[in-house]
């Protein structure tokens, strides 16, 4: 997390083992840094460029030696690691309280929630929040925005960042957006924003939505088995990059209506239990009345589950008294 790599080995072909041109098949299929090489498996990275097992888990050692990435460690070691987490503000107090700070950065959060309850609102507010300096709970970093869904507003981003006392110019030039029009082209950009989040010092990647495209391209229930498949790599890519780059990473997602459940809420997240897994914490966002939202965290490894009502202004999501 955070772990920087030995001056000497700072790009891929710097590695023991990788010519020219297995250089070239894995900057293709995306793997650019030494991070993404020593977090990979010696069989994919054997598939991709056609180098034996055995060759690819020589220099896959060799990324991790460089980077300190050992799979064992001491429980102080780890707890050294626990502190480098750092939380993002959401800037609604109500909801930062609910969260103990904020969005994590290491993991995922999930923002759940039906149409038009807020989520791209969310994803919106936190691309700017996130560029707040420190003392005012941001990380001072800008955001990488992956819209699947053509709803990224930057009008809107000038507006909170007005409402946040930020220059709406800077606040727009701190973030990179991509639009995804494809799973394929959506993986592709997940790759791309990889080379980003290094050179472009990013703090929080953005995607909305995590799930639509996949929706879209896999309809029927015999596709089912491999949307899941796909999906639970797609979020392994992301995990891996919240972890190696310890950025916060916020995903949207959708609901199914569950018939015949006659007590509770009838609304589920998609995505099953590949997503739900994947996930660190997931947060619930459900339209109450008018501008009014009901927010509520429903997983997280040692929060309760609680809920909080907000509103959505002309200033982002707020609290309400
Ligand atoms: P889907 O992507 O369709 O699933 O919905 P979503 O959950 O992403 O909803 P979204 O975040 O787009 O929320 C839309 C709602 O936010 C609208 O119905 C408005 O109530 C509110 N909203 C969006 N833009 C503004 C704005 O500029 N000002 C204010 N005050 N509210 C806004
Ligand atoms: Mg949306």
């Amino acid at each position: 997390m955070g772990r920087r790599s030995k001056k000497e080995i700072e790009e891929i072909t710097d590695l023991p083992g990788i010519g020219p041109q297995t250089a070239e098949k894995l900057r293709a299929a995306g793997y650019t840094t030494i991070e993404s090489i020593a977090t990979a498996s010696p069989a994919e990275i054997a598939m991709i460029s056609g180098i034996s097992e055995a060759q690819a888990a020589k220099f896959i050692a060799a990324a991790r030696a460089a980077l300190d990435l050992g799979e064992v460690e001491t429980a102080y070691e780890f707890l050294q690691r626990r502190k480098q987490v750092r939380k993002i503000t959401t800037g609604c107090k109500a909801l930062d309280d609910m969260l103990d700070g904020g969005i994590e950065t290491g993991t995922i959060t999930e923002v759940y929630g039906p149409y038009g309850s807020g989520k791209t609102q969310l994803c919106h507010q936190l691309s700017v929040t996130v560029q707040l300096p420190e003392e005012r709970g941001g990380l001072g970093k800008g955001a990488f925005y992956i819209d699947t869904e053509h709803t990224f507003r930057p009008e809107r981003i000038v507006q909170i960042a007005k409402a946040f006392e930020l220059d709406p110019m800077e606040a727009l030039k701190n973030i990179l957006y991509a639009r995804a029009f494809n799973t394929d082209h959506q993986v592709l950009i997940t790759d791309k924003a990889e080379e980003y989040i290094k050179s472009r010092n990013i703090g929080l990647l953005i995607v909305d939505s995590l799930i639509s495209h996949f929706r879209g391209e896999y309809v029927g229930r015999e596709t089912l088995a491999e949307r899941q498949q796909r999906l639970n790599k797609y979020i392994h890519k992301l995990l891996r990059m919240a972890s190696v780059y310890n950025i916060g990473v916020l995903v949207t997602n959708q609901v199914l209506a569950n018939p015949g459940i006659y007590y509770g809420d009838p609304l589920s997240p998609a995505g099953g239990h590949v997503l739900g897994h994947g996930v660190t914490c997931r947060l619930y966002i459900r339209r109450t009345k008018g501008d009014r939202r009901v927010i509520k965290l429903v997983k997280s490894p040692y929060l309760p589950e609680s809920s909080i009502e907000v509103a959505i202004t002309e200033s982002g999501i707020a609290a309400v008294e």
